[in-house]
This record gives C-alpha cells, sequence and structure tokens, in this order.
C-alpha cells in the first residue's frame, strides 16, 4: 500500500506540471500512476472495507463508496503525515534549545508506564507550538488552489468567476511581515500568555546545559536566548495573522484529517522526544522545493 502511495505521489507533479506527452502515449510516470492507483484500489477493496468506519459506509452506500473513502483518506493521509513528522524531527535535532525545552515539558507532564491518553495531550502546549512551528516553516502543502465561484474583488482586485487562485502557505508562512525572523525554529512564538506562566518551565536556560553531545557547529545553529525572546516580542507586537500560516487549509474543503494528524503527530513526537536525543549529523543536507 504505502509502495502505491509512493508510485502516486511520484509520478504526479511528472504528469501535472510538465508537457502533457502522455495524453498521446503511455509515458513511464502514466504507466507507475495508472499501476499504483489499480493496486490501491484492489487492496482498498479487499482490505479496507470490511472492517471499522469504512464496513459501516459499505452497508450503508455501497462496497464503491466505502473503497473511495478508504482509498482517500489513506492517500492523502500516510505521506502528508509522515512529511510533517520528518520536518519537526529535522527541526527538533537543529535546534536542541527547542529540543530540550520538549523534552522538560514531557519529563514534567507525562505519566511514566501507560499509555498516553488526550488528558495528558491537553498538558504538552509546548510539544503543540513545536509541531505548529515546523508545519509553518515546512508547510507540507505548498499551496492551496480554488476556483472562484462568484466575481469578487480580493486586496482591491477584480476577479472574475471561474478564476483559479492559489494561496501560497508556504511564501506567507515564511514573511517576515507576518512572522519575525520567518527561518528560525521558535516554538514559543505559538504559546500563549498562560502556556508560558511557568516560563522557567520552559528551559531556555536548559540550552546552557545542552549535552557536550553536540559540537559547537551545531551549537551555532540554534537560536540563543536573545533571539527568542526579540522574536517573542516582536510576534506579540503584531499577534499572528489567522490566514497567515494554514498548513491545513482553509474553508469547506480543508483537511478532514486535521485532528487525527495532529495527534498522531503528538504522540510520535512525545514518545520519540522522552525516550531519544535527537542529533543532526548531515552537515551538507540540502533540501530543493520542485
Ligand atoms: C500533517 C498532515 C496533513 C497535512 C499537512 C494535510 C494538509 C491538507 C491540505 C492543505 C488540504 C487541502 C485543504 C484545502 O484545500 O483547504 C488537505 C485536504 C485533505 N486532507 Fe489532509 N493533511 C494532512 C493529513 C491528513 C490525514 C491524516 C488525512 C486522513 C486521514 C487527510 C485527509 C484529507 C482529505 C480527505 C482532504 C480533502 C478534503 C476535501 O477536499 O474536501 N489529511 N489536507
Amino acid at each position: 500500500m504505502i509502495k502505491c502511495i509512493h508510485g502516486f505521489f511520484h509520478s504526479v507533479p511528472e504528469l501535472e506540471l510538465s508537457a502533457p506527452l502522455w495524453r498521446i502515449y503511455s509515458t513511464p510516470a502514466y504507466k507507475t500512476y495508472i499501476e499504483a492507483l489499480d493496486s490501491f484500489r484492489l487492496l482498498c477493496l479487499k482490505r479496507l472495507t470490511d472492517k471499522g468506519v469504512c464496513a459501516q459506509v459499505a452497508k450503508n452506500c455501497g462496497q464503491k463508496v466505502a473503497t473511495i473513502l478508504a482509498l482517500d483518506l489513506m492517500l492523502v493521509g500516510v505521506d502528508t503525515t509522515a512529511a510533517a513528522a520528518a520536518s519537526s524531527l529535522y527541526l527538533l535535532a537543529n535546534v536542541p534549545r527547542a529540543q530540550r525545552a520538549l523534552q522538560k515539558e514531557l519529563d514534567t507532564n507525562l505519566p511514566k508506564n501507560r499509555i498516553l491518553n488526550d488528558k495528558d495531550l491537553d498538558k504538552l502546549p509546548y510539544l503543540k507550538a513545536c509541531i505548529k512551528e515546523a508545519l509553518r516553516m515546512k508547510p507540507v502543502i505548498l499551496g492551496n488552489g480554488r476556483c472562484i465561484q462568484s466575481d469578487t474583488t480580493i486586496s482591491g482586485y477584480k476577479v472574475p468567476k471561474g478564476t483559479h487562485i492559489v494561496f501560497p502557505h508556504y511564501v506567507l508562512s515564511n514573511e517576515e511581515r507576518y512572522f519575525p525572523s520567518p527561518h528560525e525554529y521558535v516554538p514559543e512564538r505559538w504559546l500563549r500568555e498562560n502556556d508560558i506562566a511557568g516560563k522557567d518551565q520552559y528551559p531556555i536556560k536548559a540550552m546552557n546545559q545542552f549535552d557536550k553531545r553536540h559540537s559547537s557547529d551545531e551549537i551555532s545553529r540554534t537560536c540563543d536566548r536573545t533571539v527568542v525572546s526579540d522574536v517573542c516580542r516582536k510576534q506579540k507586537e503584531i499577534g499572528i495573522h489567522p490566514f497567515a500560516s494554514l498548513p491545513f487549509g482553509f474553508g469547506r474543503r480543508m483537511c478532514v484529517g486535521k485532528r487525527f494528524a495532529e495527534v498522531e503527530l503528538q504522540l510520535l513526537l512525545a514518545r520519540v522526544i522522552i525516550d531519544f536525543l535527537l542529533l543532526f549529523s548531515n552537515t551538507n543536507y540540502e533540501t530543493s522545493i520542485y
């Protein structure tokens, strides 16, 4: 199933963004795409519609609807969450101060020896802020498109019905005017007054005691105490614009898996960070967006 999802996602950009040769003959990307979706559909038919919610949907609305539901949820719910988890872990590994603060929050608030529940997660504002900040800096979906349904005016521009517009999350959520020092990973900017009431427990201090295993090079990549308080002060002055970071989209067609993905990410990060120290050793690592 995972192989099918990867096959699908790897072929879509080429099919959508390159010259559409696949309309004339079956290009390799087109074959991968069709094979991935065919196998995926069969797997969903065989495996997913006989239990849980999908089984209920199959009973009430038919096998076809249940298969489409299973297919949709799996197809868009796997790689998105994985990419968000990877970005969060990567940023925490590169910003030891934030990792330490998170570790401290988890040590203080999480129960030992039992499975976490939703009430436990309510006590972890810093964890939630770490995920929000990762999705702000590296939103999984770079932008959302909409086709305008009626003539409208946006920022003074008349936009006729039928126009396709793009809301570029990645650009906006990395703009200085909305997020001061946008390229610094500062989860603290998302915390509310109450969350930082016990700010001593969010150990900006702890970075001083940071594990000696980090080289000075890595420490230099972290933002220091001055940067954090400077960012928080500026962020507080301008506030957080409700549309400046929308990693799950907005409105009627926003992500239906938002809550599910958030809980998955919270549980994963809590489990990893409570037991492990993350270090990032590939100094030549480069990312690109295509
Ligand atoms: C970190 C993980 C995820 C991110 C960043 C993400 C992001 C998004 C975004 C940006 C959209 C488009 C929203 C819009 O157009 O306004 C979307 C749509 C959608 N997402 Fe997610 N998503 C994630 C995880 C999931 C999961 C786990 C599921 C299902 C279990 C899911 C199911 C869907 C579905 C079905 C849609 C289409 C909704 C519609 O068109 O009405 N997503 N997602």
